[in-house]
């Protein structure tokens, strides 16, 4: 599968579909609090996103049934939002697609529920670390695989897993291009990186073991020793100027 450069311009409007995603997470983080549910934060980026003229990209994905992933505690992924009210120290992954003219852009983050316990704020630093250090591999010359090492490596060392199952993705007129990125691997493998290639790393980081499995709804992945898991992801662009996240106001 070919890897689709994008030109300055084309950076420009990915950047204003990253800003929106961006604008819907300071809508969420506003609103995540004991007692919302997951459904009510679904309608309100969803009026959010339409208000700006803006597609979600997961609703009709594959039959994907809403606006928004929402992931609580074990949920890994893929969470579908529900009517349970969040109760005080859960942790709750919201992942954001949304297409601006013609292009994608794709974020998710893991909040606090209220305050949370020291084992759930680790795990939360760690993988908000993990993806940060997965961009700045993100560099012109470097390859693919240095940044799944430097996920795999930073997450590891914490004491966490990181999830197989999952990738990060090339990202652009399609919400999924090529190429995937696992976070976890060998270093300097896999295609160079280039200026113009637009990407979305998404590290999953589980509190146990690695491993996940996805629920009879065919959606929910949840870790198998249901352990916490936190998701944090950015749509990012290689540039001579080195890594430039997209999905930030
Ligand atoms: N960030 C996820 C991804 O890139 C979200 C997709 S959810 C789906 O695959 F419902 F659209 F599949
Ligand atoms: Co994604």
């Amino acid at each position: 599968m070919m890897i689709i450069l994008k030109s300055s311009e084309e950076i420009r409007a990915m950047r204003r579909a990253g800003q929106l995603v961006a604008r819907a997470h300071e809508l969420v983080a506003e609103h995540v609090k004991p007692g919302i549910t997951t459904g009510e934060i679904d309608r309100l980026v969803e009026d959010f996103l339409l208000d700006e003229n803006a597609k979600p990209a997961f609703k009709g994905y594959h039959g994907y049934p809403a606006t928004i992933c929402a992931s609580v505690n074990e949920v890994v992924v893929h969470g579908i939002p529900n009517d349970t009210p969040l109760e005080e120290g859960a942790i709750l992954g919201v992942d954001i697609g949304a297409f601006v003219d013609g292009f994608c852009g794709d974020a998710a983050w893991t909040y606090p529920v209220g305050s949370v316990d020291e084992a759930a704020e680790s795990l939360l630093a760690v993988g908000k670390e993990a993806l940060f250090r997965g961009i700045e591999q993100a560099r012109i010359g470097n390859r693919l695989s240095d940044i799944s090492h430097a996920v795999q490596q930073w997450v590891e060392s914490s004491g966490f897993s990181v999830v197989r199952e999952f990738v990060g993705h090339g990202i652009g007129r399609s919400m999924h291009e090529a190429p995937q990125i696992p976070n976890f691997g060998v270093p300097g493998r896999g295609p160079r990186l280039k200026a113009g290639m637009t990407l979305a790393l998404e590290p999953m980081v589980n509190a146990g073991r690695a491993s996940v499995r996805v629920l009879s709804d065919n959606w929910t992945a949840v870790t198998v020793d249901q352990s916490l898991s936190a998701h944090f992801e950015h749509t990012i662009a290689v540039t001579e100027e080195g890594p430039v996240i997209l999905t930030v106001l």
